[in-house]
């Protein structure tokens, strides 16, 4: 089939309407201590439309068995389908094979991965570059991995505004670097980080680069051949799929010269005691059972965001988010936290002479969930100089009441304990 049959064969894209998109999510229509639920933490995790509750459900129901292990149709049908996400994720971040995608438990587990595997070698004269708005699965690895190996760590900082420059990151970046790790997006500040110039910069040096993709993955469109990143790791919760499933995307060149980062079923090609010989890719990185009925998840959840035209859905999420900064820096004593001009839906802020677990508190009995605390991100705040911030994030379903109501909140809160 030539490509424009194939492409005239692709379903219509769903045009963005958010009360249609809320009438997806059935978690959306409950009340929190009577209060319509305001879920503003998508940023720690989604809710999950129904497609995605229903996929896991059926496979549970009717479909259910061990996969890559059965010669028997239960198991051969769940094997088509665990592939089968495979692809899908491979198509959402245009991959050039499936035996780049890496199926972990979440992005914690991607990162450490790499840092287990990929990291072995890079001490004790190498560099491994990170920002100061790492969330600590991007930081402890590459610690650990210090301590096994004296590879050196080297901290870009960030501007007042929460910005990464490149002008930081090529002063950190030399010829001793072996990998720059970076967020695409960070987690506290909603930051969207240069990366497809950062991925330049370390590879003009002789570097590799790691992206953290976790809040990146959901808000923006990410082609890792264009980015031409060498890992690209982010979870599925926050996606709206499930949690317990991740991905690294390695470059297949690279993944294929690392060595396995744990042992187990499924991970070799023959065994004896004297000699063990590792399966080819993708299964290598995949030891034991994998999180087979997640990735099925993760897999509708990728169907389900691509049914959007997304420009409509990251359109609705930026406005929103510059609302909602209006609104908030309107009100008398909250700050906002982190402004940089190229943000994704994530806003911290701070409330004069109230401490965030409080405010949180206090939105909580209104309905309003948000995040409060260190984001996992606690060297970031402590550069900044908060030991906590209030966080409200966005999701696709998230609206302009539901933001009113976050102020109104707010405004109760300030009453209460200012
Ligand atoms: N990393 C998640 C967050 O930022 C849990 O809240």
């Amino acid at each position: 089939m030539n490509a424009i049959a194939e492409k005239s064969q692709l379903p219509a894209l769903r045009s963005f309407d958010v009360s249609s998109v809320r009438s997806d999510f059935p978690i959306l229509s409950r009340s929190v201590h009577d209060k319509p639920l305001v879920y503003l933490d998508s940023a720690a995790s989604a809710q999950k439309p129904q497609p995605v509750i229903q996929a896991i459900k059926h496979q549970y129901e009717h479909e259910y068995a061990n996969v890559h292990r059965g010669a028997y149709w239960l198991s051969e049908t769940l094997t088509d389908k665990y592939e089968a996400a495979r692809k899908a994720v491979r198509d959402f971040i245009n991959a050039r094979s499936d035996r780049e995608i890496i199926f972990t438990k979440g992005a914690t587990e991607a990162i450490n991965l790499v840092a287990h595997s990929f990291g072995k070698n890079l001490g004790p004269n190498g560099e491994i570059v990170i920002t100061e708005l790492e969330h600590h699965s991007n930081i402890v690895p590459w610690q650990m991995l210090r301590t096994q190996t004296g590879v050196k760590l080297k901290v870009v900082p960030v501007t007042p505004e929460g910005d990464v420059t490149l002008e930081a990151i090529k002063a950190a970046v030399t010829t001793n670097t072996k990998l720059v790790a970076v967020a695409h997006v960070s987690n506290a500040l909603g930051t969207i980080l240069p990366i497809k110039e950062i991925a330049e910069v370390a590879h003009t040096a002789g570097a590799r680069i790691l992206i953290d993709g976790c809040q990146g993955i959901v808000h923006e469109t990410v082609d890792v051949q264009d980015l031409d990143c060498d890992f690209y790791a982010f979870s599925g919760h926050k996606l709206y799929g499930p949690n317990g499933i991740g991905v690294l995307f390695g470059k297949e060149s690279l993944l294929h010269d690392m060595p396995p980062y744990q042992g187990g079923g499924e991970m070799i090609s023959s065994v004896s005691f004297d000699h063990t010989e590792w399966a080819d890719l993708p299964a290598k990185f995949e030891a034991g059972t994998p999180p087979i009925v997640p990735a099925v998840g993760l897999g509708a959840a990728i169907k389900y965001i691509s049914s959007f035209d997304r420009t409509g859905v990251a359109r609705h999420e930026h406005d929103l988010m510059v609302y909602a900064m209006e609104c908030l820096e309107a009100i008398n004593s909250v700050r906002l936290v982190g402004t940089s001009k190229n943000k994704a839906a994530v806003i911290a802020f701070v409330v004069d002479g109230a401490h965030p677990h409080d405010v949180a508190t206090i939105l909580d009995r209104s309905g309003v969930c948000v995040r409060a605390g260190h984001h996992c991100a606690q060297p970031l705040m402590d550069s900044m100089g908060y030991p906590a911030t209030l966080r409200a994030s966005i999701g696709m379903y998230n609206t302009r009441e539901e933001i009113n109501a976050l102020v109104g909140a707010l405004e109760k809160a300030r009453e209460i304990l200012c």
